[in-house]
């Protein structure tokens, strides 16, 4: 047996969280030389697996933009490419007070938007949570509580009811008496799933992704449902647009930025939007729009390669979260990338390394055995451990999953950690480039607009997204710079409902 010492202390988790820590110290020289090589043979192992080359990312840019040709040619494809009836740019000037009901991945969150003109704006916010149970329930009833949260929002903000111990931030758009009689508020619904759309104030549910699977609902027209409830309490709200976060997210980060031209979410579930030039978008071309009108498309680019799996480098740990999801075979190019995902793939490469009684010998690692249970926040954490003895790296495995790790475990770890986040950053490129590729953006440049968990909190994944652009374009991919979005759910959501009763009040295209 290696000589082991064992410590304890703390650490503190960047929530302030202090965590209680026990380690077990063993030198290098006193690992066997068998296991000393095993760790490393198995590190190499992965290496393999999850490292993408130059090459394979430009094979990978190539067949996406195909892909994305394809989706705008016909209906119905894997990639669906979805027209979204966001005609053009704002032009900064949009002006008047919208609600924004948004349902993304995790939470539900109503916004009162108060547009200024010159890009400036206020917003009133409450965030409510979702539970497990909302997500698989009766789709009808996950409405009837989006439209209860809208209702207590509105008595709450905009009526005389507050709520006790509630407090309004200073800058806090807070209107007074802004609804008349019989008056009715514009609603942007952010509804980040994809959605077949025909018009904007419509959208047919093609599937749910990130875990959600409320029944009755997919092939329903989701506005139409939570326009029912919001009929149910006689709200005082009229839905005018249904609004993917990514097509919200283009809009806002142009209304502040307008060097920007595509628009990408990197968080619970992953997807890019930009903006494209009606006459290319072959599928609706009989739906008689100007052919130079622009149009925001919602690429739902989360579903590349799924089904046939031709072009994306799956390992048997992404073919296990692929099996065991709700969704089998769908949404492949997300399960690679996404937060969702990230995490439970490090933890079948763990498990599996368990079952070969390379890790946690003689200890009880059952803890680690429940799917989901390594959640992709510890990634972040292990890559961003400052320490020498990987302390944060200690804090995870000793208070989450009761377990005592060695040096050279915690470094194993970390590596793996890199290995994972830089192949979802690297894949994020090859869909960035192929947006680019496609629209000619790749010598004149531009800024792609950014948002989400992962972009946001893990460290490193911008740079490495950058990183990425320039192994697939040369030098040139220096001029793709992404940069962290506006608020593209709420922001965007409004900006969009302004947008849309300006064109309609202007009868342009009044019937999509
Ligand atoms: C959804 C997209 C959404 C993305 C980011 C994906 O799972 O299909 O509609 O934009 O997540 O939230």
């Amino acid at each position: 047996m290696p000589a082991s010492r064992r410590g304890s202390g703390s650490v503190t988790l960047p929530s302030g969280q202090t965590l209680a820590i026990h380690t077990r110290t063993q030198d290098e020289e006193d690992l066997p030389h068998a296991t000393k090589k095993t760790m490393a043979d198995h590190l190499r192992k992965y290496e393999s697996l999850f490292t993408l080359t130059p090459q394979r990312m430009r094979m990978i840019t190539e067949a996406f933009s195909e892909t994305l040709d394809l989706g705008l040619k016909k209906p119905d494809q894997t990639v669906p490419m979805i027209p979204t009836y966001v005609f053009g740019w704002p032009t900064g000037d949009e002006l008047g007070d919208y609600l924004a009901l948004d349902l993304g991945g995790t939470n539900l969150r109503v916004c009162l938007v108060s547009l200024q003109g010159s890009g400036k704006f206020e917003i009133t916010q409450t965030k409510y949570r979702l539970t497990e149970e909302q997500k698989q329930d009766d789709g009808e009833k996950l409405f009837d509580f989006c439209a209860e949260c809208l209702q207590t929002f509105i008595l709450t903000n905009m009526g005389s009811v507050s709520e006790p111990g509630e407090e309004r931030k200073e800058n806090e758009a807070v209107p007074e008496a802004l609804l008349k009689p019989g008056q009715e508020l514009p609603l942007g619904f952010t509804f980040s799933y994809p959605c077949d759309q025909e018009r904007i104030d419509h959208g047919k549910l093609i599937r749910w992704t990130k875990g959600f699977g409320a029944l009755r609902t997919e092939g329903r027209d989701v506005a139409d449902m939570f326009r029912k409830s919001i009929e149910k309490i006689n709200l005082p709200v009229k839905l005018t647009a249904l609004i993917n976060d990514t097509t919200g997210t283009l809009i806002a980060s142009h209304y502040v930025n307008p060097r920007t031209k595509i628009a990408v979410i990197f968080g619970t579930g992953c997807n890019a939007a930009y903006m494209d030039r009606v006459g290319d978008i072959e599928k609706i071309n009989h739906l008689g729009i100007d052919p130079d009108a622009e149009m925001v498309i919602n690429c739902e680019w989360g579903a590349f390669d799924s089904f046939h799996h031709e072009h994306l480098p799956r390992t048997k740990y992404d073919q296990v979260v692929d099996e065991t999801s709700n969704k089998p075979e769908e949404q492949a190019f997300e399960k690679l990338i996404s937060g969702r995902y990230l995490g439970e793939i490090l933890r079948l490469v763990i498990c599996e390394l368990i079952d070969e009684g390379v890790l946690f010998l003689g200890q009880n690692t059952y803890k680690l055995e429940k799917p989901y249970c390594f959640d992709t926040a510890f990634l972040s954490l292990m890559e961003s451990d400052p320490t020498d003895e990987l302390l944060m790296v200690i804090g995870i495995f000793t208070h989450f999953f009761a377990l005592e790790t060695t040096l050279a475990e915690r470094q194993f770890f970390r590596a793996l950690a890199r290995l994972v986040g830089r192949r979802a950053a690297r894949l994020s490129s090859c869909g960035i480039a192929a947006i680019v590729s496609k629209m000619g953006y790749l010598e004149e440049g531009c800024s792609v607009g950014a948002d989400g968990s992962l972009y946001n909190k893990y460290p490193g994944f911008a740079d490495r997204v950058h990183e990425g652009l320039v192994d697939i374009f040369g030098d040139k991919g220096r001029n793709i710079v992404t940069h962290h979005a506006e608020d593209g759910s709420g922001v965007g959501s409004a900006i969009i409902a302004a947008m849309t009763k300006k064109r309609k009040d202007a009868g342009t295209y009044a019937h999509v």
